[in-house]
């Protein structure tokens, strides 16, 4: 009798992401927006076990577990379904449990869903040992969000497209933030349709060019990068949440070089001199009543990884 050996379990570590500039153009006629953004993935991490299991599902701790569905609308379990049925396995019945242990803030317009999604499948092709490249599992990963390619590489890359199309940007510099969270979450369709609505009522100010960023990035001086730091959704996230802007002035008065808005918000995230500034600003930040909590990280990092695989028991 030949018995089958079950793989031990994987885990993935998978970071958030800010958009240092996020140039938001026209609404698409698939409802999207067509971006032009420089990521930059942050040592803000959730950690993801995929683990073969005869009861297959997905469980989530940590940071805003209580607001992620588990169910088929999981972003992660999704994930797994779409690679399953990709490499002809059983799509509904994958035989595969999903542990995620969440760090990024749920809702946090830090591509935390996008991350777990990610993060399934570099932990999957690893469990189900399989020949497949990144840049295929990125194709999969344009299916399931705009944000999810970028959770694959990581680092600091250029976004085109629905921001689902990445080129890295090369970079040797380490750059130092503090991120303050919400007391709740904001989706993130609501603030491309408020942004929609701000512009079809006056004209919004809009980001500079994306290659002051890209210079600014290179000279690796944060004084410099926090001066053209620039996102077109941050009035629209500041119009559905207007203590944001209380955020922004306290982060700036504690010390940060430059405040933005991450992503579509709530989420703030404020450029420090160095890792000490960053500490000192986050205290500070943290003791003026202006946000939930708060986290300081460094960037860039490296995308989606497997970190363990655990001996078989
Ligand atoms: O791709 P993802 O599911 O993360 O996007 C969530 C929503 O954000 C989309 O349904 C759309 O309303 C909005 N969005 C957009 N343009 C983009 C990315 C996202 O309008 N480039």
């Amino acid at each position: 009798m030949v018995l089958a050996v079950v793989p031990p379990p994987v885990t993935v570590r998978v970071p958030a992401k800010v958009n240092l500039h996020l140039a938001v153009g026209d609404v698409r006629p698939d409802g999207y927006h067509d971006l032009v953004t420089v990521f930059q993935a942050l040592s803000l991490v959730d950690e993801v076990t995929v683990a073969v299991a005869d009861e297959p599902g997905v469980e989530v701790h940590g940071e805003g577990a209580d607001q992620v569905p588990t169910g088929a609308s999981n972003l992660a379990w999704r994930a797994v379904q779409l690679l399953a049925a990709h490499v002809g396995r059983d799509a509904d019945d994958p035989k595969v449990r999903v542990v995620i242990r969440k760090a990024i803030p749920v809702a946090g317009g830090m591509a935390g869903g996008s991350a777990d999604a990610a993060a399934a499948l570099v932990g999957l092709s690893s469990l189900w040992r399989l020949d497949i490249s990144r840049d295929e599992l990125a194709e999969l990963a344009g299916k399931l969000g705009a944000d999810v390619p970028f959770a694959l590489y990581g680092a600091t890359a250029l976004g085109t497209g629905r921001g689902e199309r990445i080129v890295p940007v090369l970079g040797r510099h380490q750059f130092h933030w503090v991120l303050a969270f919400d007391r709740r979450g904001l989706s993130t369709p609501d603030v491309f349709d408020e942004l929609d609505r701000l512009r079809a009522e006056g004209d919004p100010p809009r980001v500079g060019e994306v290659e002051a960023v890209l210079e600014g990035l290179s000279s690796g001086d944060p004084r410099q990068l926090a001066l053209l730091l620039g996102n077109d959704l941050q009035a629209a996230a500041v119009s559905l949440r207007p203590n944001l802007r209380r955020t922004l002035r306290a982060g700036v008065d504690a010390g940060a070089l430059a405040g933005i808005v991450s992503g579509s918000g709530p989420t703030t995230a404020f450029l420090c001199e160095d890792g000490d500034a960053a500490v000192k600003v986050a205290a500070e930040l943290a003791g003026a009543g202006v946000c939930r909590t708060v986290r300081v990280a460094h960037g860039p990092v490296p995308g989606a990884r497997v970190i363990t695989t655990e001996e078989p028991k």
